[in-house]
């Protein structure tokens, strides 16, 4: 029988790399370390050899088609399928926190934590065995109450959701910064990491019908928020370490219930209910800026 296979999308650094790290250590197959840039990812790799630990390494662009092309034949050649896929390849921001037009910016930011899942979608699944597990690494700004415009809120709790609806919401969003007719309103904490928000929202709700899809093969999809983590996405600020918060995502993965299917998972390893608006789950950014201003205050004592 072929071995079972794990793949983690961006893992040359952050949680992703942190998530690799227990897989080597616990999941009884091959690991699959994958990062955008081939140098980043290598020295990860030769970096986890020195503690004894020994993932397969290949390039992967998630939002380059190619790359997800020469991966998929790589896999298919080498391995036969996949068992473990988790998408936690992830941008944020550069620089700019605060409710912003910008469309290259923002669009780059969709295309990489949403667009690239739907050709991952089409390219990967297929590799996907029977019974396998699929997390995709989604954020409290994927929470549903992240979004305060009604009529896409409500649009996206349908329990007919379609694919229509997400990319439809995606393009009101891209056409709202591109003619600036979307509102600070429309999104929670002031519009603030706007386009962060609606991307792992979108990834949350496509999560949503990945599972309704994929359920017939006993395969499980799954979003997560992994916690406020201490990576150079959160410029090291965070409430947890990646150790930490690798913990949920190997549960989810490695010894979950069979059971737990098409959930929105919080960073303790509990469900939470994705439709509910009137929850606290969506992020605040008074949160980081506390964070950063206690990282400065203790650097001057
Ligand atoms: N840290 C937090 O507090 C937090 C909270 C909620 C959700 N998350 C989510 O958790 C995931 C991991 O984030 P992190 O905090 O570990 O961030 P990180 O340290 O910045 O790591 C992000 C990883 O994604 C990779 N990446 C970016 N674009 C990519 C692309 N096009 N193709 C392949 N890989 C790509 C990066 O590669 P490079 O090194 O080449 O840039 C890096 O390896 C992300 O999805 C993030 O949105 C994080």
């Amino acid at each position: 029988m072929s071995k079972k296979v794990a793949v983690v999308t961006g893992s040359n650094k952050g949680i992703g790399l942190s998530i690799v790290k227990g897989l080597c250590k616990r999941f009884d197959g091959v690991v699959y370390l994958t990062s955008r840039d081939e140098a980043r990812g290598k020295a990860a790799v030769a970096d986890l050899n020195k503690q004894g630990l020994h993932p397969e390494y290949h390039q992967l662009d998630v939002s380059d088609k190619e790359s997800i092309s020469k991966f998929r034949d790589h896999i298919q050649e080498k391995c036969g399928g996949i068992d473990i896929l988790i998408n936690n390849a992830g941008f944020a921001i550069a620089n700019n926190i605060d409710f912003s037009y910008d469309f290259e910016e923002n669009k780059k930011i969709i295309d990489i934590n949403f667009k690239s899942i739907l050709t991952i979608q089409e390219l990967i699944f297929p590799l996907l065995r029977d019974n396998g597990r699929i997390l995709n690494i989604s954020s409290d700004c994927g929470h549903l109450s992240n979004i305060r415009n009604k009529y896409w809120a409500d649009r996206l709790s349908s329990k007919n959701l379609t694919l229509k609806d997400i990319l439809e919401f995606v393009d009101w969003f891209l056409e709202g910064c591109k003619n600036k007719s979307l509102k600070k309103e429309d999104i929670a904490d002031g519009g603030t990491i706007a386009a962060y928000r609606v991307s792992k929202v979108a990834l949350s709700a496509i999560t949503i019908l990945q599972q309704k899809e994929l359920l017939k093969r006993n395969i499980s999809v799954n979003s997560m928020h992994p916690g406020f983590v201490r990576t150079d996405m959160t410029k090291g600020n965070g409430f947890l370490s990646v150790d930490q918060a690798s913990e949920t995502p190997l549960y989810i993965v490695l010894d979950a219930p069979d059971s737990l299917k098409g959930a929105y998972i919080w960073y303790d390893g509990k469900a939470v209910d994705w439709y509910d608006c009137n929850g606290e789950y969506y992020f605040k950014i008074s949160t980081y800026i506390e964070q950063l201003v206690s990282a400065v205050k203790k650097q001057n004592i």
